[in-house]
């Protein structure tokens, strides 16, 4: 299956993370590469530990022995078919944190923006009770296609209410018919699609999430990024995903409606538990 590789919907594209120099601009700009660089070339990890022999020892210790084994297939066919595309997938140990998570906080009812080919998705499906359900919503169903297999196979397809479009527009919708119905209200949320419309995503949470319900938003270190100088070797989309990042971290920073941890899992997540 062709997979699109528009940076649009990707924008956690490592493949594409730098703006590689053409040889014209590399005899103008013949810089020496900073970290960035090394952790670009090639295949790099989304971990943000200091040492990849570390993420190797939770990953055999405490994570692959408890990882469903829908999820190994799905997170193996997703490396196969995507190929490098696959390092949108979440980690498997922040999906053992989502799932962690869910559970802590009893959610029933819960909201995923951003896909894929359903790793996160499968793992919180799992995570849930036999009458939990999750609205799920991406603009590209053909990711989603080659999740479904193994999201059936799981038995939890039921649980599953996946809606193929932007997400803005969904989420409006929902926000008028949660006037109406406070059921509507949502437990849980997982936020892990264009980071540029992250703030928007966020406001439309505030009225979507009960209070005392959690959301989390995913890639809010964007690849350590955020603490570095802007690197003008990044690729456009990438830069323009970092300074959204940014921002976002300031707006949730100064927002008194949430509570929050900001985690070092994957390139961080940030965790908020809403209060008003
Ligand atoms: C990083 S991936 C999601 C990965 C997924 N959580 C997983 O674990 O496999 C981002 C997804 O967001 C979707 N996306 C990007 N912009 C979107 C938008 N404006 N509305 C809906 N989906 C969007 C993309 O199609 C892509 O599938």
């Amino acid at each position: 299956m062709a997979i699109s590789a528009s940076f649009k919907s990707f924008h956690c594209a490592s493949f594409v993370f730098l703006h590689l120099p053409t040889t014209e601009e590399e005899t103008e700009q013949n810089e020496p590469r900073d970290h960035m660089a090394n952790l670009t070339s090639g295949y790099p990890s989304k971990c943000l530990l200091q040492s990849e022999a570390l993420l190797q020892y939770m990953l055999q210790t405490s994570v692959y022995p408890r990882e469903h084994e829908q999820l190994k297939a799905l997170r193996e066919q997703t490396s196969k078919v995507c190929g490098t595309e696959a390092v949108m997938s979440v980690p498997p140990e922040e999906a053992q944190m989502l799932s962690m998570l869910l559970k802590l906080a009893n959610a029933k009812k819960t909201i995923e923006i951003g896909v894929f080919t359903g790793y996160s998705l499968l793992a919180t499906a799992l995570a849930l009770p036999e009458d939990g359900k999750i609205t799920a919503i991406d603009e590209d169903g053909s990711s989603y296609e080659i999740g479904l297999p193994y999201i059936r196979s799981a038995g939890v397809d039921g649980k599953v209410d996946f809606i193929e479009s932007e997400a803005l527009p969904v989420l409006d919708e929902l926000v008028e018919k949660s006037k109406l119905k406070e059921e509507e209200l949502f437990d849980f949320a997982f936020v892990d699609a264009d980071k540029v419309n992250y703030g928007r995503y966020h406001e439309r949470l505030m009225k979507l999430v009960r209070i005392g319900g959690v959301v989390v938003y995913d890639n809010t270190l964007w690849f350590g990024t955020v603490a570095e100088p802007a690197n003008p070797s990044l690729h456009p989309e990438v830069k323009e995903a970092r300074k959204s990042i940014i921002e976002f971290n300031k707006q949730l920073s100064a927002d008194p409606r949430i509570e929050l941890s900001q985690v070092c899992i994957g390139d961080g997540i940030t965790i908020c538990r809403r209060v008003a």
